[in-house]
């Protein structure tokens, strides 16, 4: 193994090629094109017995690695929803990696949970989330809402379940809408809740849950025996971001005193501007909300920012406390241990903290204005194209669209159609999109989030889109 003053030596060859890769990185193709097993079938069947040198290690990384890695720093990737990073969050997590500290309670490193305590603070008022509802950062979003899911269980059962395990009486529902991410469900199984106990209410033409299917599924529920105990609203679909009626689902949460998650995953970044927070009219009702300074905050995955409004439900419902973990401060700290699933925690809140202060919060919010505003301009001239349709309510920095000229109406051979011209785009290497369907059509969506995204790179990439429809 490499010793202290080869460490310094190599740590300052990477800061250069980390730089050097940010200089070059539109030279690389957005999305690998290694095929399945490439990269596998070229790694030995057995590991080293032998140390081997750093010098080679960096070489194999750099000719056998790299080329089965797709870009997503690339300003050209466009795809899925952005796991943006940036510069001063990719040095505090060299400095978190340096550390190595486990943060699982306050006692194993008490800065990292008051940071944590100050910058979840921040968050919020950034946001403008009412005051009552205290911040944690978990991994992911589809963690956040399990936690979510799992305290409104415990909560609505008087914390029963984690003691006795389900009885088989207890017949719970959650409601979402057909739209909603597959965490959702996924942490409906996680919960032992039973998918069938998951209620996909009807969403209308904007691809938003309809509010009264929401009240009428929850009536008929009870009606039947049933437990409502949670609904999930989603500000921000995954296919197209469709927005859901917060406002109105937060009353009929109310009036059935259940349990209200929001999942703002990506879309939540976008309340750092005042002009979109009528997407969060009602959330004072909320129990729960999450979204993910991963995705557009320009801070390095994994961080997702959550918030609770009653934390002693959600301590009670993850609390342990072993002999090991005891501690004279345990109850006037925070031990965010207690606040989720994992029991050993990265210092996560170090880039947060890095990204709001290096950008300040003027410049976070001049970052999405202008995301926001390359979208509009790209929505704007997919609508005056005549071979284009585009997906409307186009919200925030999301365009989805379909190529579809005139002469054809044949829905297959629009979807073929499609499906083509997605995969020619990918195979370029110049751009990286991907795809949703609505109502049978496929669609392609073009997520306008990469922190250094410039009008530049967007024209162009309607350019190719344009272009690449000829040789279909
Ligand atoms: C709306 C929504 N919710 C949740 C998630 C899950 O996010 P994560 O990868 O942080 O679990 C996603 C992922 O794209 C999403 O789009």
């Amino acid at each position: 193994m490499i010793n202290l003053k080869e460490f310094r030596k190599y740590a300052h060859q990477l800061a250069d090629w980390m730089a050097d890769y940010y200089k070059d990185i539109e030279n690389y193709p957005v999305k690998s094109s290694v095929k399945p097993g490439d990269i596998f079938n070229s790694l030995p069947d057995l590991p080293p017995s032998e140390g081997e040198s750093m010098d080679k290690i960096l070489m194999d990384f750099q000719f056998g690695i790299l080329p089965g890695i797709t870009h997503w720093q690339h300003p050209n990737f466009f795809a899925y929803f952005t796991a943006n990073a940036s510069y001063p969050s990719i040095l505090a997590e060299m400095l978190t990696t340096a550390m190595a500290s486990q943060c699982m309670i306050w006692e194993t490193s008490p800065a990292a949970a008051e940071l944590e305590e100050k910058v979840m603070n921040w968050l919020r008022s950034m946001i403008d989330l009412p005051s009552n509802f205290e911040g944690v950062i978990q991994d992911t979003a589809s963690t956040a809402t399990l936690v979510a899911i799992l305290t409104a269980r415990e909560k609505c059962t008087d914390y029963r379940i984690n003691e006795q395990g389900f009885t088989g009486t207890e017949k719970l529902r959650l409601y979402c809408s057909t739209e909603t991410h597959s965490s959702i469900e996924k942490a409906v199984k996680i919960a032992g809740l039973g998918r069938k106990n998951l209620v996909k209410v009807e969403v209308d033409e904007t691809l938003a849950m309809k509010s009264d299917k929401l009240r009428e599924a929850i009536e008929n529920d009870l009606s039947h025996g049933l437990k409502p105990f949670c609904v999930v609203a989603t500000l921000g679909t995954t296919g197209t971001l469709a927005i859901d009626p917060l406002h109105s689902i937060a009353q009929i949460c109310e009036e059935y005193k259940l349990w209200l998650h929001v999942d703002a995953a990506f879309a939540g970044t976008a309340l750092v501007l005042p002009e979109n927070r009528w997407m969060t009219i009602g959330v004072e009702q909320a129990d729960s909300f999450v979204f993910n300074p991963h995705k557009w905050m320009f801070t390095n995955f994994d961080c997702s920012a959550y918030f609770v409004k009653d934390k002693e439900a959600l301590i009670k419902t993850f609390e342990i406390l072993p002999e090991y973990l005891k501690t004279k401060t345990h109850g006037t700290v925070n031990d965010y241990r207690d606040w989720g699933i994992q029991l050993g925690r990265r210092f996560r809140a170090l880039k947060l903290w890095f990204v709001i202060r290096n950008f300040g919060v003027d410049g976070i919010k001049e970052k999405v204005h202008e995301h926001i505003k390359l979208a509009k301009n790209l929505a704007e001239k997919i609508k005056n194209s005549e071979d284009f349709i585009l997906f409307e309510p186009q919200h925030l920095n999301v365009v989805c669209f379909r190529y579809q000229p005139l002469q054809i109406s044949n829905i297959d051979e629009i979807n073929h159609m499609n499906q083509n011209l997605l995969q020619k785009l990918n195979e370029s290497g110049e751009i990286y999109l991907t795809h949703t369907k609505v109502n049978g059509m496929i669609t392609l969506r073009m997520v306008i989030a990469q922190t250094n995204v410039e009008k530049k790179h967007v024209d162009k990439a309607w350019e190719l889109i344009k272009q690449t429809t000829k040789n279909l």
